[in-house]
């Protein structure tokens, strides 16, 4: 346990999203480095027993928050779910997505995907935010995923939402950092999560250890504006975004999701 993190990010840290997959990987190293955690989810069983098991294995306080972050209401409940506690580090992880053209996807679940993947990280980010901002000290970590780096069709609704992460969690590094509030993008690749197995994909790239996500990210917080996790995934968007024109980038995605999830 290091003093310094708790002193920068602690007593409390906030998962939003966080009963499996990368949410509970955060949830698992932050408990490592002592922190108290406020872990997020609908779910309310898997979140109890989450958040039983660190308790007992790294004696941190918990809370589990049992709420849907597309909620209408979700800064009125959040903010009393946690009215008392100094919450010094935000991790936005939960993301609402779907895999299929553009047109089969009614409307209401897109405009849920915006919900979820976009308004629940501005509000987060406003009200945690705004009150690392008066203390001086705190972080605030969006995930976002590699689809963001250009139009990815079958998915294209939930790549936009990425790249909305992408470009707010950058910008907050700048203004954020000015009032002594880390803030980063985070870009995950396939992940090996429940999330990404229940989606079923063919081929393509060998999933990542979910551990291995909060690791890189915590080790680039306050260091750059957003963090590739991985190797190959830093050569694959180094190769889509400043090697392919738009163009390229655009169909090669369109073809592997096509080979991933289509048919
Ligand atoms: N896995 C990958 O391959 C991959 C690749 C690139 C980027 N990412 C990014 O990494 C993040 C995590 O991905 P993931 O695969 O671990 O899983 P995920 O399915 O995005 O999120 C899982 C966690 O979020 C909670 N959650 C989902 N929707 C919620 C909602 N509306 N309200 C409250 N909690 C909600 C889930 O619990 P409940 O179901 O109980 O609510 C669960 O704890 C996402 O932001 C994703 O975009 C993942």
């Amino acid at each position: 346990v290091s003093g310094a993190f708790v002193e920068k990010y602690g007593p409390w840290a906030m998962i939003a999203g966080a009963s499996e997959g990368i949410g509970e990987a955060f949830a698992v190293e932050l408990a490592g480095r002592g922190l108290n955690l406020v872990l997020v989810a609908r779910r309310e069983q898997p979140l109890n027993g989450l958040a039983a098991r660190l308790q007992s294995q790294f004696r941190i306080q918990t809370r589990t928050v049992v709420l849907d972050l597309g909620d209408a209401a979700l800064a009125e409940k959040i903010t009393s779910a946690t009215r008392e506690l100094e919450i010094g580090l935000v991790v936005y992880n939960a993301a609402q997505s779907f895999i299929g053209s553009f047109l089969a996807q009614p409307l209401a679940e897109k405009l849920r995907i915006v919900d979820v993947n976009c308004r629940g990280p501005l509000i987060l980010a406003d009200i945690f935010g705004r009150a690392m901002a008066a203390r001086g000290r705190g972080g605030v970590i969006l995930l976002t995923s590699l689809a963001a780096l250009q139009g990815s069709p079958l998915i294209a609704t939930y790549a936009a939402s990425k790249a909305f992460n992408l470009v707010l969690g950058e910008a907050l590094w700048d203004e954020l950092g000015r009032a002594g509030v880390d803030a980063i993008a985070c870009c995950a690749g396939a992940t090996r999560t429940p999330g990404f197995e229940r989606s079923k994909p063919r081929g393509g790239p060998t999933p990542m250890d979910p551990a291995q996500v909060p690791v890189e990210a915590l080790a680039a917080l306050g260091r750059r504006p957003s963090v590739v996790v991985g190797w190959f995934n830093r050569f694959a968007a180094f190769v889509m975004v400043r090697l392919f024109p738009r163009k390229t980038a655009v169909t090669i995605m369109g073809s592997q999701a096509r080979r991933m999830y289509a048919g």
